[in-house]
């Protein structure tokens, strides 16, 4: 069956990437309604809060997307049922993490929410129903979600003659902290399919605000492929230069300048070229989990193995830092009270999943140290769920004592610690105080600097010891 137009638009899973990407698409395309729907009502709530900083997710720019669209052509609901049934075009943008148990546990990707979605739309859609893979998934997913829906095709044929459906591939490629502008002006948009018709709908959406040419349109496959090997390439580029920055520190040169000298070759390019405590956030490790179970599958054993070390320096890259600052600080860390300045995974998001902060932190726990936990954007709640130290640490934490406080501020964090550890490329860790900061905190104080923010002259002005990343001099 064809469909002539699109208006109607649901979008399932209220997250990081369908919230901003449909308030984007809304914002592009007036005529058309768009409902973002969670099976999450707390979520779903605070996507409708009436003050605009009660959102679920910090993005710089959303606020303003959402007040100019929300109740006029963009909704968000938890009525999952009735806006597929309205839909002529649903986004499948649920979670995709990697499977905690059963088969291919800590590698595959655990599909179960992309099938529950695919259930959905196969039992309350209506007439021809265009389904768009937003979420990262699997090559060849898309053939389970055909499976799913034409299984409902033939079972339905008798009560309602006329459901079909199309299936496409449409990755998304916004980083967070940069969402807006990513989604706004993307690099490129990537339609995968082999329906002509349904291609060309979506595209006439995008058309809207992104020009023609960057508008790639491809098989099926190498869509859902291209987005694992895209995020497999910047990971691949952090971990390379993570590898560097230990190097650099054993030869007495400079990280940044290496960095900068080999990313000013046009073949190579000065983006993804940032050292630092190893990539977080929910996808990287995720998607070349994913891919390292893929090429295993297809007993590709060498190509696995090669990906499989860019987590590893990645999770090298966290311990060696936190073994660094117990060097530091005499091998002792017990009675002491170390500052933490940035929790998030990166700077401009509240989003904290696979944050290096995590991993840092529990170690220096480990080695009996209080922590003041400073970040402008995360609730404690958040730092609570991802430390959780007495559930899963092997050790003697006791639930009526506390080994971290959330502070408020950077002062509040630095009073009376022997050492600030920057972990966020927080704006506001490029200007510290070491004045104030070196007045209120013990001696000899330390600074660990894992993002390279910290201007050395200024902070040795004032006394401190420094070490900052990739730097041997
Ligand atoms: P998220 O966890 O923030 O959001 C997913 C949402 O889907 C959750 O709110 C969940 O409640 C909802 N959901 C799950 N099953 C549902 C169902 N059956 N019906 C209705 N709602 C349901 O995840 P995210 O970060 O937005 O990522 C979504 C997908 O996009 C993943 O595949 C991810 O790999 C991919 N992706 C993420 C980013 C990113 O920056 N976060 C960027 C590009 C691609
Ligand atoms: C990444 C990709 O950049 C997006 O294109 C992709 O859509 C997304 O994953 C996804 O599929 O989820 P995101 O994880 O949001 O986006 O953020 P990045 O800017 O890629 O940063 C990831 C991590 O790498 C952060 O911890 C960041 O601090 C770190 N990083 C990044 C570095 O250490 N050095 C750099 O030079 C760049």
């Amino acid at each position: 069956m064809k469909k002539r137009k699109i208006s109607n638009i649901c979008c399932i899973g209220a997250g990081y990437v369908g919230g901003p990407t449909m308030a984007v698409l809304a914002d592009n395309n007036p005529k058309l309604k768009v409902t973002v729907v969670d099976i999450n009502k707390q979520k779903i709530d605070l996507w409708n809060s009436k003050d605009l900083k009660y959102l679920p997710i910090y993005e710089p720019g959303l606020a303003k997307v959402i007040s100019r669209n929300r109740d006029v052509n963009l909704f968000f609901s938890y009525n999952v049922s009735e806006s597929i049934a309205e839909a002529d075009m649903v986004f499948i943008s649920v979670n995709t993490p990697t499977k905690k148990k059963g088969f291919g546990a800590g590698f595959a990707s655990d599909l179960k929410w992309v099938e529950s979605s695919a259930r959905q739309v196969a039992k309350y859609s209506r007439g021809h129903t265009i389904v768009v893979e937003k979420s990262t998934l699997p090559v060849k997913t898309a053939q389970t979600i055909k499976t799913i829906l034409q299984a409902c095709e033939v079972k339905c044929e008798d009560i309602n003659k006329n459901k079909s459906f199309s299936i496409l591939s449409n990755p998304e490629f916004l980083a967070e902290g940069t969402a807006i502008n990513d989604l706004q002006n993307p690099d490129r948009v990537l339609i995968g399919g082999d329906d002509n018709n349904a291609i060309k709908l979506l595209k006439e959406i995008y058309l809207n605000w992104v020009e023609d040419y960057k508008i790639l349109t491809t098989d099926l496959w190498s869509s859902e492929l291209s987005k694992l090997i895209s995020n497999a390439f910047l990971a691949q580029r952090i971990s390379s230069i993570n590898s560097i920055s230990a190097l650099c520190e054993a030869t007495q040169s400079n990280i940044n300048n290496v960095a900068k000298a080999v990313g000013m070759d046009k073949r190579i390019g000065p983006f993804f070229l940032e050292a630092g405590p190893g990539f977080g956030g929910s996808c990287f490790k995720k998607d070349i989990s994913n891919l390292i179970y893929i090429c295993n599958h297809y007993g590709l054993s060498e190509v696995a193995s090669y990906w499989e070390k860019v987590i590893l320096i990645n999770q090298w890259q966290q311990k060696r830092i936190s073994k660094i600052i117990v060097e530091k600080l005499f091998g002792n860390l017990s009675e002491k009270k170390i500052a933490i300045l940035g929790f998030a995974f990166k700077s401009n998001t509240n989003d904290t999943r696979e944050s290096p902060a995590i991993s840092i932190c529990k170690d220096l726990l480990e080695e009996g140290c209080f922590l003041s936990i400073y970040d402008p954007k995360v609730k404690k709640e958040q730092i609570d769920r991802e430390l959780k130290l007495i559930n899963t640490l092997e050790s003697d934490f006791d639930n009526e004592k506390h080994y971290w406080e959330k502070s408020k501020n950077i002062n509040e964090a630095c009073d009376n610690s022997d050492a600030i550890v920057i972990l966020t490329n927080w704006e506001e860790f490029l200007n510290l105080d070491f004045k104030k900061m070196q007045s209120i905190m013990k001696s000899p104080s330390w600074i660990f600097d894992t993002r390279n923010m910290v201007e050395l002259s200024q902070a040795e002005r004032y006394g401190f010891n420094i070490w900052k990343l990739g730097d041997g001099f």
